[in-house]
């Protein structure tokens, strides 16, 4: 009986996966350098997932404007966290984008201030004459919640709010007021908030729930009134990604309260780093720079999107020759109960250096991760099984 119900729930899910393609590569235009380039502005691009998505847009053709406090060594937040030399800076990413074949301009700006992101489109728009893509990614909480991690939001104080949601929740809605009043008129643009899981369900700290939560809902609401303009707005749910940051230990928990919900099993992240359960920023990148090039991405604006469910239907893979599959997955679950198994076969170890292009992987390690299907589970029972507030 319960090996019918296992089969019937692979079958389901396999159904499932195969009937939801809305990301097909024959949706695609084949690049964003078309007539004119493309141009896109990535706000907090020095490092991490922001950097991740200068490179992938940059690969597909775009001409790229990053955005970060300083453009140099100094723009070093280390806010308590020990970054190795590994972290990075605008002109680094510009120099990374230029090696993809791509067009990049760093810029300094401080996305806590108003009349600083008002000026960078000011800027843009001088300069390129469009603005056609928006990415939302700037936080500037990344060296603050694991420094804060463990004290509830009490003890906390009020200052939280301002931490987590200053830059990274209301610096999103200046710049896509600026963003949505050029790309209105051109009847054209994409723009996306980098999101995450803790838009669903509790993970860090209060102020960043409130914030994620708030982000995905700005997408969507947003998206209601883009939806006369052509204009695509979206939130997105990058997976766990081997930032520099996480790399650095930043995930590593300690005290009783370690940024889970009480009764939550202590998970240790640091062996998923190694394997394609772990996403690269690049990864994601080359995600957001297909869905800018796909003509239906007005069939899912205001949605939430996981990279690596569109990765699957782009048949996307990372700087490692590998694709990452989705958390809400079978095929994440099982990965990570067998990872023993798979290490013992050399099917889970995949070079982990960032930034670096490495030699295709083995013809089994490809099969296992970028051919033998995700077997995604529909988000109504990821949301259950996360025990969403929202459902
Ligand atoms: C920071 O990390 C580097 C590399 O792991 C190490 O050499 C250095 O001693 C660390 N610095 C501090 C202050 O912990
Ligand atoms: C909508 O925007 C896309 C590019 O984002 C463009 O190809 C298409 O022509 C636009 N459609 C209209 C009706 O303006």
């Amino acid at each position: 009986m319960k090996l019918r119900s296992a089969v019937l729930i692979l079958a389901i899910a396999a159904a499932i996966s195969l009937l939801s393609g809305k990301f097909l590569t024959a949706n695609l235009e084949p690049s964003l350098a078309g007539k004119a380039s493309q141009v896109a502005i990535v706000t907090g691009g020095s490092r991490g997932i922001g950097k991740g998505i200068a490179i992938g847009l940059g690969e597909a053709g775009a001409t790229v404007y990053v955005t970060g406090r300083t453009l140099g060594k100094e723009s070093r937040n280390t806010g308590g966290i020990n970054f190795t030399a590994q972290s990075g800076t605008l002109e680094e990413t510009c120099q990374a984008v230029g090696k993809a074949g791509g067009k990049c301009i760093p810029l300094a700006v401080d996305s806590g201030n108003d009349d600083q992101i008002k000026e960078l489109f000011d800027q843009v728009i001088r300069e390129q004459g469009r603005v056609d893509i928006l990415i939302n990614n700037a936080f500037s909480a990344v060296s603050w919640l694991p420094r804060t991690m463990g004290q509830p939001f009490w003890e906390k104080g009020v200052e939280s709010w301002d931490a987590v949601n200053h830059v990274g929740l209301r610096s999103h809605y200046v710049a896509s007021v600026h963003a949505a009043q050029h790309m209105s008129k051109a009847k054209s643009g994409l723009i996306v908030n980098v999101g995450s899981l803790g838009g669903l369900s509790y993970i860090f700290d209060v102020s960043y729930g409130i914030g994620k939560a708030a982000m995905d809902r700005m997408a969507n609401d947003m998206a209601v009134e883009l939806a006369t303009e052509n204009v695509t707005m979206v939130s997105l749910w990058p997976g766990l990604v081997k930032t520099e940051n996480v790399q650095d230990g930043a995930l590593a928990g300690g005290s009783e309260r370690r940024g889970v919900a009480p009764g939550s099993p202590a998970f240790d992240f640091e062996p998923l780093l190694q394997s394609p359960l772990a996403e690269t920023p690049l990864f994601v990148g080359r995600t957001v720079a297909a869905f800018a090039r796909d003509r239906r991405k007005m069939d899912v604006t205001g949605k939430v999107l996981l990279p690596a469910i569109m990765a699957a239907g782009y048949g996307i893979v990372d700087e490692r020759g590998v694709r990452s599959p989705p958390m809400i997955s079978m095929k994440f679950g099982i990965a990570y109960l067998l990872r023993s198994f798979l290490q013992n076969l050399q099917l889970w170890r995949v070079p982990d250096e960032l930034w670096v292009q490495h030699p295709p992987p083995s013809a089994s390690l490809r099969f296992l991760w970028n051919t033998l299907p995700d077997l995604c589970l529909p988000s109504a029972v990821a949301k259950l099984a996360a025990d969403s507030p929202n459902l």
